[in-house]
């Protein structure tokens, strides 16, 4: 089979993503596989040949031509994080092309990836999260209504945006313009909520043999104020898997993120972020692209689970085949 693996992105997470895309090209076993090393950028999309030369994508269906012979695609295995890879783009092109891939359906990706409506969408369903507050460009901006509403200290994110590009978390009302500057640099629309002081863990689910499967948790404990960029790839932060959670919130946390996955019609990797008041898990986020780098937070789940990285991305195809 020949396998596009994708990478890159037109968001600042392209590093990661050329790390997570090189992690699947080199982990995919090779005799079961053709890969194709594609970069998807603004200004190009290119197949990456093993001499590292550059050849274009024709986009009208997403071939290439290797020595003058077109070159077709039986899947796509996405490693882009942010837009156009994880926000419903390149899902929705793909679904047109009739272009298996890895990743989940184009409207799970675009409810995802926007914070504020996959929480109004769960929120019928009972999951819980922190109070918060939605600014968008060019609206006034009443500092003290913000307050009221999320207390100090709070977090400033933008809307949609991956890596923690875009997040403060702010103490003083002093300080709350310049947060609010920083998100906007990412995304027009601005989510700020309170914060939620608990344990945090991150849970990997994805369809495993056609069933939806909770991977091994993971507990972060972050030295930075927060789990931020550098916590998150400049060995800032500490992942401890599987999580030390009480019986209650073990079973809570598993629950929700099975059923979110499952409300959502979801296929492919996602990894939910959450934190804990007590027994009950709050929900930040979910990634549908989530990290494959070696130190990403998904591979590690996988590996406490049995799993190592040619099984799990070799299921990914599998599934997006099936
Ligand atoms: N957005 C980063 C890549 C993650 O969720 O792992
Ligand atoms: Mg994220």
């Amino acid at each position: 089979k020949k396998i596009a693996i994708i990478m890159g992105g037109y968001s600042n997470e392209y590093e990661i993503s050329l790390q997570s895309g090189k992690v699947v090209y080199d982990f995919l076993n090779k005799d079961k596989f053709d890969l194709y090393k594609i970069h998807i950028f603004k200004e190009k999309w290119v197949y990456v040949d093993n001499t590292d030369t550059e050849h274009p994508v024709d986009r009208s269906d997403f071939s290439i031509r290797i020595d003058g012979d077109k070159v077709n695609f039986d899947c796509v295995f996405n490693a882009i994080h942010g837009t156009p890879g994880e926000d419903g783009l390149m899902q929705a092109y793909f679904q047109l092309l009739n272009v298996p891939q890895t990743s989940c359906g184009f409207y799970q990706a675009a409810l995802t990836f926007n914070k504020r409506d996959l929480l109004s969408v769960l929120k019928p369903y009972g999951i819980k999260s922190a109070a918060s507050y939605y600014l968008n460009k060019g609206d006034s901006i009443d500092e003290d209504a913000i307050i009221e509403k999320v207390q100090l200290p709070c977090f400033v994110k933008a809307n949609k945006s991956g890596s923690s590009y875009g997040i403060s978390k702010v103490y003083k009302k002093e300080d709350l313009q310049q947060a609010i500057d920083v998100a906007y640099k990412e995304d027009d629309e601005i989510i700020i909520e309170a914060c939620l002081t608990g344990t945090e863990v991150s849970v990997g689910v994805l369809k495993l043999d056609g069933k939806t499967t909770v991977l091994p948790i993971t507990e972060i404990t972050t030295e930075n104020d927060f789990f931020d960029y550098e916590a998150k790839y400049e060995g800032k932060s500490q992942e401890i898997t599987p999580a030390r959670l009480s019986q209650a919130q073990e079973k809570n946390v598993r629950y929700w993120a099975k059923t979110i996955y499952d409300i959502l019609k979801m296929s492919g990797f996602s990894r939910s972020e959450f934190i804990f008041i007590k027994d009950e898990p709050y929900l930040l986020e979910v990634n549908t692209t989530p990290g494959l780098t070696t130190n990403s937070i998904l591979p590690q789940q996988a590996a406490a689970a049995g799993i190592d990285l040619p099984s799990l991305f070799e299921n990914a195809i599998n599934e997006a085949l099936n």
